[in-house]
Order: C-alpha cells, then structure tokens, then sequence
C-alpha cells in the first residue's frame, strides 16, 4: 500500500526533480512550505482554501517571483514554477463532513507556474504523475466547454472554450473521454471578492474528481467582471485525503491512513458518523490552534468554537490522549504544530462551554416548562446567549424526553441564522467602513496622502505590500500594510 506519507513524498519529487515532460520541458519546481491557514495577504477570505492564495501576486503580475520578496518566506521564490502542500480549510463543506468524501481540513498538493509553463506541460505532468507513478487509471478528463451560445447575439457570451487542453488531452492519450462542462464545474475562483481566476481541466480516477487544474488566464474584478491577465498561470490542486482513498482503494476518505490512527482512538460505540465528524474536527482543531486561532464569537475564532463545541457533546471521548496523537501525526511534516498548546487550548474552551452549558441549560428547563418550543426560537435564543450548537441542544431535548421535529427545528433554525448574520453584517460594514469619514478639505488631502504612502511603501519594500485597512478623517489618516519584516526609520 502506498501510504499517505509516500504520496507527499511522491509529488514533491516528482515536481522537484530535474525530468522532463514528454515535450521537453523541465521539471524543476521550488518546493515552497505550505503558508498558514490564516491568510496574510487575502483579508477578504477568512481561512486559506487553496494552495494559490499564497501565490495570487505572482499571478497578477503584482510581485516577481524572481525579484521579490516572498511574504512570510522574507527571500524571493527565485523560480517561477513551484509545488506545495498546503493546508487548506473549507467552510463551506462544514454540514457535509460525516459522508465518504468532505472534510473541513485538508491537504492539498499543488503545482503552479507563473508564466513558466502552460498548459501542454500542466496536462503533461498530471497525467505522467497520475498514470505512470501512480499507476492510476483515468476514468476520463473534463475541460472547459465555454459560456453558453446567444443566439440572439449568434455567438458564444463571455469566456470561449478551451480547445486547446482539448487538443492537448488527445495528443497525451487518443483514447481518453472528454468530458466538457460551463462556467459551474469547470472554471475557478477567484478566492475572496476578486483575484486571479480561469478554466480548469480536471481529472477524475474511480468516478472521484482527483486533480483540478486551474489556468489562472482572467482577474476577477469585485463586481465580477473578468479582463484578460497579462501572463497565464497554472495553477493545480489535488486533495491528498481523496487521493489518497483512491490510491488505498477504500471507500471513505476516513478509511485511509490520514484517518484510522485518529478513529481507532475513538469510543467504539459512537455511530460511524459520529466518529468522522470527531475525527475531522479534532484534526481542523489542532492545526487551527498552531496557527494561531483562538475559540472567540467573531469570524476565524468563532469557526474554531463552534468545532470545539460540536465535539464536546461526545462526552466519552477522551480528548486529553487523541489530540496529541493527531499532533504526533503531521508533526515531521508541519512546522509549529503544538500539542500542549491545542490540549490547553481546548480545555479552556471546555471549562467555558461547561459553564455556559450549565447557564444555557437552566433557560431551557425554564422556558420549555412554560411550554416554549425549541422550534419556535428557543433554539436560536440558546444558541445566540449561550453559544449551544444546535445539535447540543437536540440531545439535551432527547435526555429530556422532549419531542423534537428536528428537520423543521435546523430549517427554522437556519433561517434564524442567516437573517441574524445579515443583519450583522450590515452593522460591522457601517463599523469598519474603510475610507473617508467625511469630505471635509482636510480628510480628501489625507486621503490623498494615504494614496502617495501606500505607493511609496510599494516603491521602497516591495510590490508584495498590500493594504489591509485603512481610517481617514479630517484628524488623521491610518494605513494597515502587510509586510513580513520590522520596517526601519
Ligand atoms: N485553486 C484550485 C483549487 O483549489 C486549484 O488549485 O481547486
């Protein structure tokens, strides 16, 4: 069996090596370390969510990878292809987590080139790494099939398609299915309101999307409107937990290697289910806490509570012994995993999740014997005073002998949320209003100034500096930069 461990070891050789692709290219990529899942040039993502995001101001042609200095590295990249394994965290597949395939936390194996090589190599590379040292066998490949035809207008609208990876695929193996597919499946990102973006080609092995491979041709503006990138980037992404079920032949991500270490720990009688949403919400929490987040209400911090809480309501888990052993797990591979600081952490989390389970739950005894219902806002009011997961609160009702519909009580539930988060959000966007305060004739020359600044930081340390926030009134102005050094006099 290749293990997990080999298949990481597999791909950055592979990519560092000095080969070639069967059109001459050389390998030779840098092997970049994975930055932290908390972004540092991207405020408008909250959690890194692919291998790009470090890399997006080579993409836009804002840093050289030659020349600049590389944000947290301090040194330039000095080549302009490089491969990665980055840790990467998706919110959005939070609900999924549980069934063979999602996950929060995750690892992703990626190339990228910043106007090195295009797509001839791109495709070249995957399928050699795919078929001849893996030995897989592709089920079939899917490229970019374009925007859809007007006819009113008789012409495609928008982005063409891509025929050259087409032409690419059927040069690299003629018999290979096709697969082509719009806008939703086959073209990523940006990440965060704009940045790079472009059409993938994608390459599935026993019917799972293994390898996505982005051509980074557009940038996304924030009102979505695409112009064209003065160099293409290549940039790809592949799961190491999928990859690594394919390449194991089992039938969960869960079942690999990454995995039955963390399960094997876990009371056996817990649901299977119950086990992998423990197992990938221990794992996010410990590489969460080694990068610096802190169980709060706000943003990141309230992502990592709501994971430390969700698991907490296993009560039989021994939370003390199992974090360690996922910490033991990836140490030789990541920089500053800390087991005694994701132990500590957690257990201060706990003692508070305690105390406000004990608060939460004398409102619930209260107010469900004066027959209110769990579906009609209890819930929500629990969850908002109390910080109790939904599913906390389900369980509690269970102990009670509490009749719960609990499809109506997560669908009101959810409604309940999503109107209270826009109605937060609306309040911090008035908050943190960037800009100007007012248009006073003092605030528009400190506005001014703020623009001369943050040009003069770029000429002076840098075209990776990057403005992160910024206040302007008719008293001052305040500028926020991202730079990965001390700034002298
Ligand atoms: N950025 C693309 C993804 O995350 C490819 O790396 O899938």
């Amino acid at each position: 069996m290749i293990t997990s461990q080999e298949l990481r070891q597999k791909f950055l050789n592979f990519f560092s090596a000095k080969g070639g692709s069967a059109s001459g290219g050389k390998r030779g990529h840098t092997i970049v370390p994975s930055s932290s899942l908390v972004p540092e040039n991207d405020p408008s993502v909250l959690l890194t969510t692919a291998g790009m995001q470090q890399f997006k101001p080579y993409f836009t042609g804002a840093a050289d990878p030659l020349k600049d200095n590389h944000l947290s590295l301090g040194h330039p990249l000095g080549n302009k292809n490089v491969v990665s394994i980055q840790k990467s965290f998706r919110t959005s597949d939070i609900d999924e987590v549980g069934d063979d395939t999602h996950l929060t936390f995750f690892e992703m194996l990626g190339n990228f080139s910043f106007g090195g090589y295009g797509k001839k190599e791109a495709i070249e590379y995957a399928h050699e790494f795919i078929t001849k040292i893996l030995g897989l066998k592709i089920d079939y490949v899917s490229v970019f099939g374009g925007e859809p035809f007007d006819s009113a207008q008789g012409k495609s609208v928008g982005v063409p398609p891509d025929l050259e990876s087409e032409e690419i695929w059927k040069q690299v193996d003629d018999e290979l299915e096709i697969k082509k597919a719009g806008r939703t499946d086959n073209f990523w990102g940006p990440t965060g309101d704009q940045g790079p973006c472009g059409p993938t080609t994608e390459i599935y092995v026993d019917g799972v999307e293994v390898w996505n491979i982005v051509f980074n041709e557009y940038y996304q503006q924030p009102d979505k409107t695409l112009t064209k990138l003065d160099n293409m980037g290549v940039d790809t992404g592949m799961g190491l937990e999928r990859l690594a079920a394919v390449v194991q032949k089992v039938p969960a991500i869960y079942e690999t290697d990454l995995f039955a270490p963390i399960i094997d720990e876990l009371p056996a009688n817990l649901e299977n289910e119950d086990k992998r949403i423990v197992a990938d919400h221990l794992r996010a929490i410990c590489f969460l806490v080694s990068d610096g987040v802190r169980p709060s209400n706000k943003e990141v911090g309230y992502i990592l509570r709501r994971l430390m809480r969700r698991v907490m309501i296993y009560d039989k888990v021994d939370f003390k012994k199992i974090l360690p052993v996922i910490v033991n797990q990836y140490r030789d591979f990541y920089d500053g995993l800390n087991a005694d600081l994701v132990r500590a952490t957690f257990e201060d989390e706990q003692n508070k999740f305690n105390k406000a389970l004990a608060d939460g739950l004398k409102t619930f005894d209260k107010r469900t014997s004066q027959g209110d219902k769990l579906e009609d806002g209890l819930a929500f009011d629990l969850f908002s005073s109390y910080g109790l997961p939904v599913e906390v609160i389900v369980a509690s009702a269970r102990k009670r002998n509490i009749d719960v519909d609990e499809k109506e009580l997560f669908k009101k539930f959810n409604e309940r949320l999503a109107k209270h988060q826009k109605l937060s959000k609306t309040a911090s966007a008035g908050m943190f209003k960037g800009g100007l305060v007012d248009h006073e004739p003092q605030t528009i020359k400190h506005h001014t100034a703020h623009h001369l600044l943050l040009a003069a930081l770029r000429q002076v340390l840098g075209n990776h500096v990057l403005q992160r926030g910024s206040n302007v009134s008719s008293e001052r102005l305040r500028i926020d930069f991202s730079h990965p050094e001390k700034v002298t006099a």
